[in-house]
């Protein structure tokens, strides 16, 4: 029985997570979030209408669900505010059922200054959360803790200390007035925390403690992580597997008997700036971009969108030992006739089938494709693996010759109810024929 569920992104974010969170933690009690921030977007039907959670957990939406906030993530107490307040439009009652780690550090206003000044000097498109400088001030020993909002003398001494340096680096370097102020800070941070001061926790204990079933909800995706991405074109986090340990404060051996699932769409995208070698510029990427609605849900910029990459997937699956994916938005494909799968790279005329780390040597890199008919025939919505088209099949074949690991399921749509399971993983409460 898969106790421990790992759910992350196989590609550069988007793969469709959080309905596939949504939908599986009808079967799990807590559902933790551990690294990142309000950077992501998870998108969810609830009710026939369209939720996007950027910080609280996916599975929050379901009345018997925990929903935990670690250590690896950086929160934006304004956006925690603000969904809390979605949850109470939408009738949720979440009282006693969020969890925020006291280890957890804030982004502040003048992080979400210093991202939009850092992107204006060559950036690379970041989504203007502020979680990169959030981040920069926690490596660099100068972030602020949830635990430090019990103590609001020590709360203004380190605002005192962050503004004197980012108006500094606003006012001297950049040329622009810092236009947020430590009091106005101080009386807004504090009000919010006045709202969540119950969920402050140590949550790295409370996970360690519990015999409680639980889905790890990775944010953005395995070539957007900081080490294992396309840097310096990544989030800050490490959103692939390697973030789990040190988000949630736990062991690596907790997590040796939990089941990974990793998230991939049946083609690829990805916003922002970097590497991309799939990616369509011309027609061709603009029909993926319609029929899929690739637009961001955090920024709504257009997402770039290209071929389905196996190397990529390949690098996904061994970076985070991926037990078995998930294969979303293949009804996108339908109307193709012809369909390419990229298996390789060929680099100065020889064929390699790892992910590169240099970017010089990606740039070089051009896609070796396989290049299928299309299935012609609509996939929408499919619940039963029997209806899949045979070329469909043959498909999601290739994608599992190639990585190696089995595709246990299809997400058919955005609804909770479209899916169609292709080999059965063992989900607490759920009896196998
Ligand atoms: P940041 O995370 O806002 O610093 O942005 C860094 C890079 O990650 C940019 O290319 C963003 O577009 C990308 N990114 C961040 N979060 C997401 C996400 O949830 N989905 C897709 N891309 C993301």
């Amino acid at each position: 029985m898969e106790r421990k569920l790992v759910i992350l992104g196989a590609q550069w974010g988007d793969e469709g997570k959080g309905k596939i969170v949504d939908l599986l933690s009808e079967n799990y009690d807590m559902v933790i979030r551990y690294q990142g921030g309000s950077n992501a977007g998870h998108t969810v039907i609830y009710r026939d209408r369209k939720v996007i959670l950027h910080l609280l957990p996916t599975g929050i939406l379901h009345p018997h669900v925990t929903g935990v906030i670690t250590q690896g993530m950086v929160v934006d107490l304004e956006v925690l505010d603000q969904e809390l307040n979605l949850l109470k439009d939408l009738g949720i009652d979440y009282e006693g059922r969020v969890f925020i780690s006291d280890r957890a550090h804030l982004v502040m206003p003048y992080h979400k200054v210093l991202d939009r000044l850092f992107e204006r000097r060559g950036g690379i498109g970041t989504t203007l959360r502020g979680i990169g400088p959030a981040y920069m001030f926690k490596f660099g020993r100068k972030g602020i803790r949830m635990s430090d909002l019990e103590d609001k003398n020590r709360l203004r001494d380190l605002l005192e200390e962050n503004f004197a340096f980012v108006r500094d680096l606003s006012e001297k370097v950049f040329g622009e007035r810092l236009e947020v102020s430590v009091e106005d800070t101080l009386e807004k941070v504090l009000r919010i925390y006045e709202r969540c001061r119950d969920m402050v926790t140590d949550v790295s204990r409370m996970i360690w403690e519990t015999d409680r079933s639980m889905i790890f909800e990775g944010a953005q995706g395995t070539m957007l992580d900081v080490d294992m991405g396309t840097y310096p074109f990544v989030t800050s986090s490490n959103s692939s597997a390697l973030g789990l340990a040190n988000g949630t404060g736990l062991s690596p051996k907790f997590f040796s008997d939990a089941y990974f699932l990793g998230v991939a769409k049946a083609y690829t995208t990805r916003v922002g700036g970097g590497p991309f070698p799939t990616e369509l510029k011309g027609s061709e990427g603009d029909r993926l971009r319609d029929l899929g609605g690739e637009y961001g849900s955090t920024t709504g910029r257009p997402r770039r969108c290209g071929w389905i990459d196996l190397v990529v997937l390949r690098h996904a699956v061994r970076v985070n030992q991926i037990d078995g994916l998930i294969i979303t938005k293949l009804d996108v494909l339908d109307s193709f006739e012809e369909i390419k799968v990229c298996v390789a790279y060929e680099y100065e005329g020889e064929r390699i089938d790892y992910f590169p780390a240099s970017l010089s040597v990606l740039e070089r890199c051009k896609p070796v494709y396989i290049t299928l008919k299309g299935w012609l025939k609509n996939t929408k919505g499919i619940r039963d693996v029997a209806d899949l088209p045979p070329r469909a099949r043959e498909y999601i074949g290739i994608i599992e010759e190639v990585t190696g690991v089995p595709v246990v399921m299809l997400s058919t749509g955005p609804r909770r109810e479209e899916y169609a399971w292709l080999k059965g993983i063992q989900i607490p409460g759920v009896s196998y024929s």
